[in-house]
């Protein structure tokens, strides 16, 4: 930048100001549809990126590595943590879903830049049937930039990190594995990792190969009797074997494991400040969760959607959340988390009730009194008239 002094700085302005009349007195009569700040902060700050499939390997026996290197421009800056929202079309469902990255920041900035996302597909499931069955190499996938706040911060956090993870809730930690071994980050993690069984342990030959000092992972099965290891759940006394001293707690897995992994640190006394969470979606019965309106389950009721000058009608079942009524009926809305913490889905609600599942409800004060919601985590538990956001 160049200073040239108080004068001629404050004069500056004046300048621009008569330099744009005059551009305004010259312009022509055609409407100029471009915005060259806009387009030049896209640019810098693309909202997705193009991904093209680049391998695709099984990590475990239900899980699948996908490989993604860059379409298009550079991948992306992120911290081991960190999730893609990967976009898809899946019938007449336009839908995102969240995947942490597995690899580690330093393999998106080499030679040959990528990064991965690890699925796991037990049963049917949506979208993981859909990248098993249908995505293969050379495909391009679109995801948007890498977001959430589920990264080692050393001002905050200790130096001694106990990782509480379940099923593929392990993604994140294995990042951040990787990422310590290559040097890029400094500090102690002890991986507890929770299974049904082995065959259900993501990434198990290559946590095995990362132990070291600074890195150890414990494995613990909960449906194995003849397991030689650790045996259960996550339970307090387990946590507290594996705790050395000052300890930052980061936990992540289903909804069902956070909350029994949450009592079990309740227990120990570690404070609030010392216990971060990533939660993998909402939970899977809504119905049974405490508080929920026993007149609302198993109804569906008539949601009318109004975005811009359109509105509809359609049905929604109090056991899904908004969004995916509004996905159902071919309605976008957007979305990263789909947990309620991101706020990016954030809608209005006009009239109507709604059941918003404590665990994933991220509003902020204003917006609960005032009466906004996160369609991805809030169930309808009568009619309903909402506006969203247009696309
Ligand atoms: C921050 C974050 C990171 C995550 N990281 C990982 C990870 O690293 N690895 C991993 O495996 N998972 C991860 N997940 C979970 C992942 O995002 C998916 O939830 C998971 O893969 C299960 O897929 P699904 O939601 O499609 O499954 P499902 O449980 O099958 O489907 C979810 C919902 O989709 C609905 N649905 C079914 N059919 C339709 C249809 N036709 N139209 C619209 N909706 C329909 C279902 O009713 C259901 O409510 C992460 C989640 C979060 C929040
Ligand atoms: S997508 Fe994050 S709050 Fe809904």
């Amino acid at each position: 930048m160049k200073v040239h002094g108080f004068l001629k700085d404050i004069g500056g302005a004046g300048r621009v100001t008569r330099r744009r009349r005059a551009a305004i007195q010259n312009a022509g009569s055609q409407i100029v549809t471009r915005d060259p700040i806009h387009e030049t902060a896209l640019s810098l700050h693309p909202r997705t990126i193009a991904l093209r499939v680049a391998g695709i390997r099984e990590t475990s026996p239900t899980a699948r590595t996908f490989r993604l290197a860059p379409e298009g421009p550079p991948l992306p800056v992120f911290q081991a943590g960190q999730y893609l929202s990967m976009d898809f079309q899946i019938g007449k469902t336009i839908t995102t879903r969240p995947y942490s990255i597995s690899s580690a920041p330093f393999e998106a900035r080499g030679a040959n830049p990528f990064v991965e996302i690890t699925v796991r597909k037990k049963g049917s499931t949506f979208v993981p049937d859909y990248l098993f069955d249908h995505i293969k190499a050379g495909d391009v996938l679109t995801g948007s930039m890498p977001h959430g706040q589920f990264f080692y911060e050393p001002l905050r956090d200790s130096e001694n990190v106990v990782a509480l993870a379940g099923g593929s809730g392990i993604t994140p930690f294995y990042s951040m594995a990787r990422e310590i071994a290559y040097g890029k980050l400094d500090f102690r993690l002890t991986i507890l990792y929770g299974s049904a069984n082995a065959d259900d342990i993501i990434f198990r030959n290559e946590l095995n190969a990362l132990e070291c000092p600074k890195i150890h992972t414990v494995h613990v099965l909960s449906e194995d009797p003849d397991w030689k290891g650790e045996k259960g759940f996550l339970t307090a006394e387990l946590i507290k074997k594996y705790s050395e001293g000052d300890t930052t707690y980061l936990v992540c897995g289903p909804q069902a494991m956070y909350r029994f992994v949450e009592k079990e640190l309740k227990a120990l006394q570690i404070p609030r400040r010392r216990i971060r969470r990533e939660v993998f979606g909402t939970p899977k019965e809504i119905a049974k969760y405490p508080g929920f309106p026993d007149a609302a389950i198993g109804k569906t009721f008539q949601l009318t959607v109004r975005r811009g000058i359109h509105e509809d009608t359609i049905p929604a079942s109090s056991g899904e959340p908004v969004a995916i009524s509004l996905e159902r009926a071919g309605i976008p809305i957007g979305t990263h988390c789909r947990s309620g913490e991101c706020g990016f889905c954030r809608s209005q609600l006009l009239s109507g009730n709604l059941f918003v599942c404590p665990d994933g409800d991220g509003r902020r004060k204003m917006d609960r009194e005032r009466g906004w919601f996160h369609p991805c985590a809030s169930y309808p538990v009568s009619d309903l008239t909402i506006k969203i956001p247009i696309l």
